[in-house]
């Protein structure tokens, strides 16, 4: 089991990637931070004890991040995942598990500045690492492996016509990050995760083989298959966090280039990932950047762990309904 922290803003994507990260028999979630980002830090830390409940992991402790990014005014995502982050379900918490009382900049500072067996799964903004970062510039280097879901090479943006929500949402922090963590950075952006999608047939299929999961998915995807429809006529949803988690855990789900990568901060492109792919700069490479993605193999594996499914089961299915 490798060990690992995952930042996060939940957020419905955010949702499923937390379902599959602590439901992951390869992974060992030692504790879950969370920042601003889809929704108000503290939407973002009740949405994380939701998903804690549902799987039984109270045990783990969850710390409250960044309430703001670190020079810009916090805009949030709840046009795109609901006023609570999870597709306005409104779920009742039934637990009285509260957030530690450290601060998760403290906690990231101080924790990787001891420990060098773990990695960092960040599926937000990068508020919090770019934080603690400037706390302990160490901290990067005792990562064992550090993957953020955010940025983007070719793809389109989906914030602005080249930005990334996570990074747009923060661009201080991701740019700090990209130049000061000193290890390579793992991104896995909208160029892969833009294949993603999650369809109304494959909807269908969970609700017919674990119907407690399967309603459950659909219930905090509604809200996020309607923005995706009215916005870019999607019929189904974009499942962003899920495949840096995936991709984490089996590194064969997505392939890519090195590269030094840059992020604008200010103006028309701001939070744009400017990707040296052919090394104008001469600059050491600071980040895997991910091109292509194995989907077929990431929805098996995906909906083998939520559904608590046979792998070869799930393939077969796919293969013969034709989706994934
Ligand atoms: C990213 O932004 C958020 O809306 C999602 O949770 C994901 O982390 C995609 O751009
Ligand atoms: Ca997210």
């Amino acid at each position: 089991m490798r060990k690992v922290i995952i930042d996060c803003d939940p957020g419905i994507d955010d949702t499923l990637a937390l379902l599959f990260a602590l439901k992951s028999p390869e992974i060992e979630v030692v504790a879950i931070t969370t920042v601003c980002g889809n929704v108000p830090v503290h939407l973002g830390t009740e949405n994380v004890i939701r998903c804690l409940e549902r799987c039984d992991r109270l045990d783990i402790p969850v710390y409250q991040g960044s309430a703001t990014p670190l020079n810009t005014p916090f805009i949030s995502a709840q046009d795109t995942h609901g006023m609570d982050g999870l597709g306005e379900t409104n779920f009742p918490l039934v637990t009285d598990k509260q957030a530690e009382t450290i601060h998760a900049v403290d906690f990231l500072a101080s924790y990787f500045a001891e420990q060098k067996d773990t990695s960092l799964i960040a599926l937000g903004p990068l508020t919090n690492i770019a934080s603690a970062l400037q706390k302990n510039p160490q901290i990067g280097k005792h990562m064992d492996r550090f993957v953020s879901m955010g940025g983007t090479y070719k793809s389109h943006g989906n914030c602005s016509p080249v930005a990334e929500y996570n990074y747009w949402c923060d661009p201080d922090a991701a740019a700090y990050v990209f130049e000061h963590l000193g290890q390579m950075i793992e991104m896995v952006g909208l160029d892969v995760t833009r294949e993603i999608v999650f369809t109304p047939t494959i909807l269908e299929y969970c609700c017919q083989l674990a119907p407690e999961e399967g309603n459950y998915l659909k219930a905090i995807t509604r809200f996020y298959f309607d923005f995706h429809w009215q916005q870019e006529r999607v019929l189904g949803c974009v499942i962003n966090d899920p495949l840096a988690v995936a991709y984490f855990i089996d590194e064969q789900l997505c392939q890519g280039f090195t590269s030094y990568t840059a992020v604008e901060t200010q103006g028309i492109s701001r939070g744009q990932t400017l990707v040296d792919r052919y090394d104008f700069w001469q600059k050491k490479p600071n980040s895997l950047i991910m091109t292509d993605v194995d989907t077929s193999l990431f929805f098996r594996k995906f909906l083998a762990v939520l559904l608590h499914a046979q792998e070869e089961l799930i393939k077969n299915d796919l293969e013969r309904l034709k989706i994934g």
